[in-house]
């Protein structure tokens, strides 16, 4: 049994500020779960959490001191004491963590294959967030495909509904589609599915120093730099913007104008370039909402739809994936701050997929 709790932190006021806070290993209420978090992934998207932490709720999901925030994360967890008749102490569970040692929850609606952190804190939080699933006796659960599930399969729920939302509005009369930060993982995804249709163009923006690896992998007709937008078609295109950096948007719909025929916000990677978009040409640039289309699919699918043509779309994407990116397992408490510190100044190398550990060994 560990003795102390270990609990990343963040400064909501300034990211850059960290610190680690340690708690004793709480006498567990009926029905709770002690997990050891054994591992997890760090992308971008998880920087981009921490940025609307408090906006968009995330902060809420692992409470903490006030004025701190624990960054969530997707990854493996062992249950190491358990208060559940129905769940064995040994068990793994994939699902969304902070990054910490240990997380205690409250196991609810306890399924063959998940269960929910059904605390109070977490009740009126997005259901997608609080359900576990219980891969131990799963046998679709494969532990080699681990890594690639952390880093890959929720960023690429992402890709694979705006592709269909794209499809289902007939990409807004457009054949080009743009993507920036080309070289993210949700962009890679989303640029995999386009690619699979004849009549469309997909096309990246990226940093000067990410174009080699996006050009090398084959998922986008063009790349170009940043630097380059002012070389873009001016033929009918769709945006869907990573990257949230008011200066490159801008820069796309005042070159593209009436020809950029639909702006999608989705992400914010270059997160400290958020402002500077007012008064550009262009349509109105409309936020992503995946909830949205999911609902509609659901209805237009019925039960099932959305998960099977998920899992057609996730076995072809990772058919391909593993050699597109260098798993780097980095481990101990070191390791995780410096690794979140490159994560969020953006140096961090595109090919490389981080899974972290807080223990030691
Ligand atoms: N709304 C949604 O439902 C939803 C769902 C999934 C993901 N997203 C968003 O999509 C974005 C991509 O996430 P991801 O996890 O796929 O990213 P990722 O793979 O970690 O992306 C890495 C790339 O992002 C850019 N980047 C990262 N940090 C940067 C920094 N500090 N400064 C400048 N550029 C930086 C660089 O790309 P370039 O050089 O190519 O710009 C870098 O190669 C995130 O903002 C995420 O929140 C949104």
């Amino acid at each position: 049994m560990p003795e102390t709790i270990e609990d990343f932190c963040v400064s909501r006021a300034d990211l850059r500020q960290t610190s680690w806070l340690e708690s004793e290993v709480p006498v567990l209420e009926p029905d709770q779960l002690l997990l050891e978090i054994d591992c997890f992934a760090l992308t971008a998207n998880n920087i981009t959490y921490a940025v609307a932490g408090e906006r968009m709720s995330y902060w809420n999901f692992f409470p903490t001191e006030a004025g701190l925030g624990r960054v969530p994360v997707w990854g493996f967890a062992n249950v190491v004491e358990s208060a559940h008749s129905e769940v064995a102490v040994g068990e793994r569970v994939y699902g969304y963590f902070p990054m910490s040692s240990h997380l205690v929850i409250l196991a609810g609606r306890v399924k063959d294959r998940s269960l929910i952190d059904a605390s109070g804190h977490r009740s009126k939080l997005p259901g997608v967030y609080n359900q576990y699933l219980r891969v131990t006796d799963d046998p679709t659960h494969e532990p080699s495909g681990e890594a690639m599930q952390m880093l890959f399969r929720p960023l690429f729920m992402t890709s694979f509904i705006l592709d269909d939302f794209l499809t289902d509005n007939e990409r807004f009369g457009a054949d080009n589609v743009i993507l920036t930060s080309a070289s993210s993982k949700t962009s890679l995804g989303l640029a995999f599915l386009l690619h699979a249709n004849l009549d469309c163009q997909v096309i990246g923006l990226t940093s000067q120093s990410n174009r080699n690896f996006v050009e090398a992998l084959g998922c986008y007709h063009t790349v170009l730099s940043y630097e380059q937008i002012g070389t873009l078609a001016r033929s009918p295109s769709v945006i869907v913007d990573m990257a949230g950096n008011g200066g490159v948007l801008a820069a796309v719909h005042d070159h593209l104008d009436e020809a950029l025929r639909y702006s999608c916000l989705v992400g914010a990677t270059h997160w400290e370039a958020r402002h500077g978009s007012q008064g550009m040409a262009g349509p109105k640039p409309e936020l992503f909402f995946a909830p949205t289309h999911i609902q509609k699919r659901n209805e237009d699918w019925g039960p099932g739809g959305v998960e099977a043509r998920f899992s057609d779309a996730w076995e072809r994407f990772t058919s391909v994936v593993g050699d597109w990116i260098t798993i780097r397992n980095v481990m101990g408490r070191n390791g995780v701050e410096k690794t979140y510190a490159q994560m969020l100044n953006g140096q961090v190398s595109p090919d490389i997929g981080y899974i972290l550990s807080v223990r030691e060994t």
